[in-house]
């Protein structure tokens, strides 16, 4: 025996449903219609009892008034043995409950469509004895492929420009190394050129290999327009300039290890570029918008990298780039804006964690399957085509030249 009473507000809908037998439901209600199961409709006199009996296993209840004067109190008496009545809710609150059963079924769905499809990088390679640079590796996506290459034996520099969360991510890493794995700190901004510099040459001093180097430091969307002091705009300096300047820098020694690789941290983001002006790419003849640098920055990532790659065809070295897809980093809410705090939602409910999103980054700096492979763009650990534009030979080469002369590279430093 079941009893359900409920408070039906004036003009407002009732549904009721149970998952098992109901016999002889006994409705009270002053409404006018009362509907049981999908085909019966049955006319109820106001105040009278109405009495029901059925056979079908799901069903449901639905109620309405007309009733002048407003609010009514419904009841429901039900003989039967069965699990569950879905009791009424008032319209504004079934709504809700509505809306955020919908969101835990999209988000339970998202996540389980991640963690069957995303890619996810086999091999078991070990890295003992290699040395890889990885920008950015204090957070996010950076921080995950740090932790992988550690356990894989690798010696794993974190280049960051925050020491002090750098230490406290390098000592949790230690932690977890086995396989003789290896952690270092250094200083790197890759948006100021100076940094840039001193970085390279520290790491010229003192490590006589480097095996792969992980463009993936990053950062979207400053409000503002800000030029650094070398006269670049932030996102591009931070995206592009600063990783070409290294990258530049670094190739010699990639190329006495070789074979080694360098992966550029792109985006799908990149595809929202329809057209790339060299003489602009620090807004020298636009105005600003916040959602452009970034797009721009990762379509020079892969551009870069094709050109790179192009310059290094034989020599051991290989270069490719990738989207991680979305991942739920802080990258979109470095700064505390309203589409910042819908982004971090949107993130947190649906996009991937760190530890996946990190994954086509480990599987380019370790796979026995891309062995070779160059020039290439990735994502979910397999190769796919980038945009058009991104394709573009002619342009991958004319931004190489101009980003030569933005990072001012001294010939000294040329080795490609
Ligand atoms: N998350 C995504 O959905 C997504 C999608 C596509 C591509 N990506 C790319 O993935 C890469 C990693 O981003 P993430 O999502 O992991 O973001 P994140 O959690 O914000 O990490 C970015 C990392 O870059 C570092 N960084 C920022 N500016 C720097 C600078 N000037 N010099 C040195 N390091 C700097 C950050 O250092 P601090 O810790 O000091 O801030 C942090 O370690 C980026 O290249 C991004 O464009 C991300």
């Amino acid at each position: 025996m079941l009893y359900v009473t409920g408070y039906l507000p004036y003009r407002h809908d009732l549904q009721l449903s149970a998952s098992s037998h109901l016999a002889s439901p006994l409705l009270s209600v002053g409404y006018d219609t009362v509907s049981i199961g999908k085909t019966t409709t049955l006319p109820t006199a106001n105040h009278k009892w109405l009495t029901h009996t059925y056979k079908e296993d799901d069903f449901k209840i639905s109620a309405y008034t007309t009733h002048e004067r407003g609010a009514r109190s419904l009841s429901l008496l039900a003989a039967a043995s069965y699990t569950s009545v879905t009791c009424y809710l008032p319209a504004g609150v079934r709504m809700l409950f509505e809306v955020l059963v919908t969101v835990v079924v999209l988000v339970v769905s998202v996540r389980v469509w991640y963690l069957t499809t995303s890619g996810r990088c086999h091999s078991t390679r070990s890295m003992k004895g290699k040395t890889v640079i990885v920008t950015g590796g204090s957070a996010g996506i950076g921080l995950h492929t740090a932790e992988d290459l550690v356990r894989r034996g690798a010696r794993v520099i974190l280049a960051c420009r925050n020491l002090e969360k750098a230490y406290k991510v390098a000592a949790q890493l230690k932690a977890e190394a086995s396989q003789g794995g290896e952690v270092a700190v250094r200083l790197l901004d890759t948006s100021d050129l100076n940094s840039v510099r001193t970085f390279a040459k520290e790491i010229l001093d003192t490590e006589k290999h480097i095996h792969v180097l992980i463009n993936n430091a990053g950062i979207s969307e400053p409000p503002e327009k800000v030029i650094t002091n070398e006269g670049l705009e932030l996102t591009m300096a931070t995206n592009h300039f600063g990783h070409f300047l290294l990258t530049n820098l670094l190739l010699e020694r990639l190329k006495q290890s070789a074979p080694s690789r360098i992966v550029n941290v792109s985006s799908l983001f990149h595809t929202f570029v329809s057209s790339l002006d060299l003489n602009s790419l620090n807004f020298e003849k636009e105005v600003y918008r916040r959602y452009v640098p970034y797009n721009r920055s990762k379509l020079c990532n892969v551009l870069f990298s094709l050109e790179l790659a192009r310059r290094l065809e034989g020599s051991g070295v290989t270069a490719n780039s990738l989207h991680p897809g979305v991942v739920k980093t802080d990258i979109l809410v470095a700064y505390h804006t309203i589409r910042g705090m819908i982004m971090k939602l949107v993130f947190m409910l649906w996009a991937k964690d760190s530890e996946l999103g990190a994954q086509t980054n480990i599987y380019l700096a370790v796979s026995e399957e891309v062995e070779g492979v160059s020039g290439r763009y990735f994502t979910d650990c397999k190769q796919v085509k980038p945009s058009k534009l991104a394709r573009d030979k002619d342009l991958a080469k004319r931004l190489w030249e101009v980003s030569e002369k933005a990072v001012k590279l001294r010939p000294e430093e040329k080795f490609c």
